[in-house]
């Protein structure tokens, strides 16, 4: 099976210089969210963001104040008024990108019958119409995000529990390992993560044997590289292509 974060690993990180939205960022961006909204979100961004991906803080440091980011920012969108209804529109609105080859890895996987766990710190809503968009939402594909929760009338409310954040994507947000449990008779699995906190994704598969850990290293390079060589089997730089994963599942299903 295939573990994948989304932001950053699915979709890309940056476009001719320009970097790419992540799934909060595409509703921070749209028509929807106030501009004293956006600004507020864009500051907490700008606070946050430098702490995520500090090599010099460990991740018992960051963990609580991931939880401090995403409250915040989850708290200012619940009060935006932002519709059910409006969430294809602002994707499709949006810069977002997924990388190149995305089409080849989800139909590859569809194909050959292989799951994709998709688990995801960004807004599920927003990421599943992107993949929905992309016509690549496959039977095959299962996501485990933060859902937005709308009442009776379509509108934003709050985010539905438990917080997932960049540090805590692992077991604990699983609620049991029912979905790991169903695939045991999975025991080979190609994790693809972006962040330090994508490398724990697999720790709730029962049966593991092989897994190999594909790592995109998109910021901070010079001073990340030691920690990603350490962490990851594989570490991609620069590269806004799923090649190499595509390269590898093409040699295990097909050449194999
Ligand atoms: P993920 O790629 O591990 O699923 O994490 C989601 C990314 O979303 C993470 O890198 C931080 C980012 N993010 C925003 O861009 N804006 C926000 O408001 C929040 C809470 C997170
Ligand atoms: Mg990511």
């Amino acid at each position: 099976m295939v573990i994948s974060d989304f932001d950053m690993t699915l979709s890309r990180f940056g476009c001719n210089g320009r970097r790419c939205p992540t799934s909060h960022n595409i509703l921070d961006n749209s028509h929807v969210v106030s501009e004293d909204g956006k600004k507020k979100l864009k500051d907490l961004l700008h606070y946050y963001y430098p702490i995520e991906i500090d090599p010099d803080r460990t991740l018992e440091e960051k963990r609580p104040l991931m939880v401090e980011w995403w409250s915040r920012a989850h708290d200012l969108l619940s009060q935006q008024k932002i519709l059910k209804g409006d969430i294809a529109q602002i994707v499709r609105e949006s810069d977002v990108m997924l990388r190149d080859g995305f089409n080849e890895l989800f139909d590859q996987l569809h194909e050959y019958d292989v799951p994709l766990f998709i688990f995801s710190a960004g807004v599920g809503d927003i990421l599943e119409e992107i993949i929905r968009q992309a016509n690549v939402f496959h039977p095959n594909v299962n996501v485990v995000s933060n859902y937005m929760d709308f009442d009776d009338n379509g509108v934003l409310r709050c985010f539905k529990g438990p917080l997932i954040h960049t540090y805590n994507k692992n077991n604990t947000v699983l609620q049991g390992t029912e979905y790991f449990q169903q695939l045991s008779t999975r025991t080979s699995i190609i994790l693809l993560g972006d962040s330090m906190g994508d490398l724990t994704m697999a720790d709730g598969v029962p049966s593991v044997e092989n897994i190999l850990k594909i790592g995109f290293l998109n910021d901070k390079v010079e001073e990340q590289r030691g920690k990603y060589l350490d962490a990851y089997d594989i570490v991609l730089e620069s590269d806004e292509t799923l090649d190499v994963v595509n390269g590898i599942l093409r040699y295990i299903l097909i050449e194999t």
